[in-house]
């Protein structure tokens, strides 16, 4: 056997959510109804599959390692320098590269649980020590105690607003304290997968703050609301000097070509953004509705997924929908489900009720 590292023992591994063939293979069931990845539920504009389909022909080249026309596209969608972006294989790989660029050995890295799932990974596979801290009781971030968790080694601290998988949200005034309490010495990452989702007047961007403090670097993603998730796109705004720091752990022409364009051309139609939110709203509260009628538990979300807290056991109650061809997301005691169009929820909501009988 080769030498491997020994301490990647205790990297957790991620396990994404069932695709849709993979199920309909097993179950020999061809309607799937896929509720378990927060994916935009509908096709990429028109145009951005006609864009897609151009740009087949130039796949014999390397992509534009700067991501120009995204980028300023990018800067002038968010009204800021495209010296502040710095654009990935989905956002995923940025908070990868960030724990690398900043951890190591003999750092820690502070991030809430339950939250996303790279976290911790990112943390072990940078080698720094992951610190999980307990969320509130309504299973929002524990600000305080995440504060007062930051050590002397602490190089990376993790907020997910709105948080995955809870859906709950930080109102604005919130972030801004915990992040001028944060030391200097630690980088902190907003990530806001979701926030084109959130409604809430309390709400707000950490881009200012992100602008404004080398310390400070916000996440985002094109794979939630411009619903581009297979492309791999992603971005983070800081300042230019924090962000040449953090792209040195980056490999050259991580986004490729077609996710250049893609991204680039669902930009282009803001309004059908705007449409998407709304959308999305009217079904997350019919879903939430509909999970109050069947008389489980959630809580309250401002994302596209609502986090389930069945009575008995969550497992075996994300296997049975899975069984009627629903997939959703299992999580220690909770079901996380993803918001889809408003017939694949009623799909979801007839399969809890026959699986709660
Ligand atoms: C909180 C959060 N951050 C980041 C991501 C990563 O998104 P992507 O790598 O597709 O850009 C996700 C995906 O589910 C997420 O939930």
């Amino acid at each position: 056997m080769p030498a491997f590292r020994t301490d990647l023992g205790g990297v957790p591994v991620y396990r994404p959510g069932k695709p849709i063939d993979e199920v309909s293979r097993e179950l020999g069931i061809e309607e799937i109804v896929k509720l378990a990845s927060n994916e935009w539920p509908a096709a990429p504009f028109p145009e951005v599959q006609d864009a897609l389909t151009a740009a087949t022909r130039d796949l014999n080249r390397y992509p534009e390692n700067s991501v120009f026309h995204l980028v300023n596209a990018l800067a002038d969608y968010l009204n800021i320098p495209g010296d502040n972006l710095w654009m990935g294989a989905g956002s995923t790989e940025l908070i990868l590269c960030t724990a690398i660029a900043v951890g190591g050995h003999g750092t820690s890295v502070v991030f809430a649980d339950p939250s996303f799932v790279m976290y911790p990974i990112a943390a072990a596979l940078a080698g720094s020590e992951p610190i999980a801290v307990p969320s509130t009781a309504g299973l929002g971030h524990d600000l305080d105690a995440m504060l007062a968790a930051i050590r002397p080694d602490t190089s990376l601290v993790f907020v997910c607003n709105p948080n995955n998988p809870t859906g709950t949200w930080l109102a604005a005034d919130d972030v801004a304290s915990f992040i001028a309490a944060v030391p200097d010495h630690a980088l902190v990452v907003v990530d806001e997968a979701y926030c084109e989702f959130v409604t809430s007047e309390d709400y707000d961007t950490a881009i200012a703050l992100a602008l404004a403090r080398d310390n400070v670097v916000v996440a985002r993603t094109f794979s939630k609301v411009f619903g581009l998730a297979g492309l791999r796109v992603g971005y983070m705004v800081g300042q230019p000097e924090t962000l040449a720091q953090l792209r040195k752990a980056q490999v050259p022409f991580s986004v490729n070509s077609m996710a250049q364009v893609g991204a680039l051309t669902a930009l282009e139609y803001p309004d059908r953004l705007a449409e998407r939110i709304r959308g999305n709203d009217t079904a997350r509260s019919l879903l939430e509705a509909g999970l109050a009628k069947l008389g489980l538990d959630y809580i309250p979300s401002q994302t596209n997924f609502v986090l389930i807290r069945p009575d008995g056991d969550a497992p075996q109650l994300g296997e049975r929908l899975l069984q009627a061809g629903v997939i959703v997301r299992p999580m220690g005691p909770f079901i996380r489900v993803t918001v889809g169009t408003q017939d694949e929820n009623q799909v979801l909501l007839d399969a809890l009720a026959a699986a709660l009988g």
